[in-house]
C-alpha cells in the first residue's frame, strides 16, 4: 500500500531556490559568522542543503521541540525535547526550519531563543503556508509560499514517512487517490 504523491515543488526548484536564499544570506552576514539552529527532524534537510550555499563562516546545532496536547490547544505550549548543545549568547542565530504553519511552534522557539542573548536572531523556512497563521511570526527568509495543503518531503513527514523525498508533494490519501 502506497500514498500517491503529487509534486508541488520539484528538485530542481528547490535547489535553485536555496542556492538564491544562500546568497541572500551570506551577502545579509558579511563580515561576521552566523550560527544555524536547525530544527528536528524536518528542518535538517533543508538546513544541510542551505548550509553548503553559504559563503560565511557557519556552526549548526539543533533543538527539538513539539507542540504540547492537540491541535486544537491554542496555548502555543511548546515542549523542548532536544535543547541546545551550546550557548547562543553573542551569536548571530539563524534557526532554520521547513515550515511555518501556524506559527505556534516558532513563536515559542523564537522568544525562548531570544531570552538567551543571541548577538541577532533571524528565521528561515522553506515553506510558509501564510493562511494557516494564527500567531504573528516574523520570517526573514522564505523558500516558497504554498497554499493550505498538507505537503511531505525534503524533511516533512506524514506519520514520520516520506522526509526523504527530494521533493515537496502532496498526499493523496488512499482513499481520496
Ligand atoms: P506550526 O503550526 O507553525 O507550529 O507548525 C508545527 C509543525 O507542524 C511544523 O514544524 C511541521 O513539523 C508540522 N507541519 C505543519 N504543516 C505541515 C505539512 O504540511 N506537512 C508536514 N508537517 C507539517
Ligand atoms: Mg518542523
Amino acid at each position: 500500500m502506497s500514498d500517491k504523491i503529487c509534486v508541488l515543488i520539484t528538485e530542481e526548484e528547490l535547489e535553485n531556490r536555496i542556492c538564491e536564499l544562500g546568497k541572500e544570506i551570506s551577502e545579509h552576514y558579511q563580515g561576521e559568522s552566523v550560527h544555524l539552529v536547525s530544527v528536528l527532524k524536518g528542518g535538517v534537510f533543508f538546513t544541510c542543503e542551505l548550509a553548503k550555499r553559504l559563503t560565511i563562516p557557519v556552526s549548526i546545532d539543533f533543538m527539538s521541540v513539539s507542540s504540547y496536547g492537540n491541535d486544537t490547544k491554542s496555548s502555543g505550549v511548546v515542549k523542548v525535547i532536544k535543547d541546545l548543545d551550546e550557548s547562543i549568547e553573542g551569536k548571530n542565530v539563524l534557526v532554520v526550519e521547513d515550515i511555518v504553519d501556524s506559527g505556534r511552534t516558532l513563536s515559542y522557539l523564537l522568544e525562548n531563543l531570544k531570552s538567551r542573548k543571541p548577538k541577532s536572531l533571524r528565521l528561515c523556512t522553506l515553506l510558509d503556508k501564510p493562511e494557516r497563521r494564527v500567531t504573528d511570526v516574523q520570517v526573514d527568509y522564505t523558500g516558497f509560499e504554498i497554499p493550505d495543503k498538507f505537503v511531505v518531503g525534503y524533511g516533512l513527514d506524514y506519520m514520520q514517512r516520506y522526509r526523504n523525498l527530494p521533493y515537496v508533494g502532496v498526499v493523496m490519501l488512499e482513499d481520496e487517490a
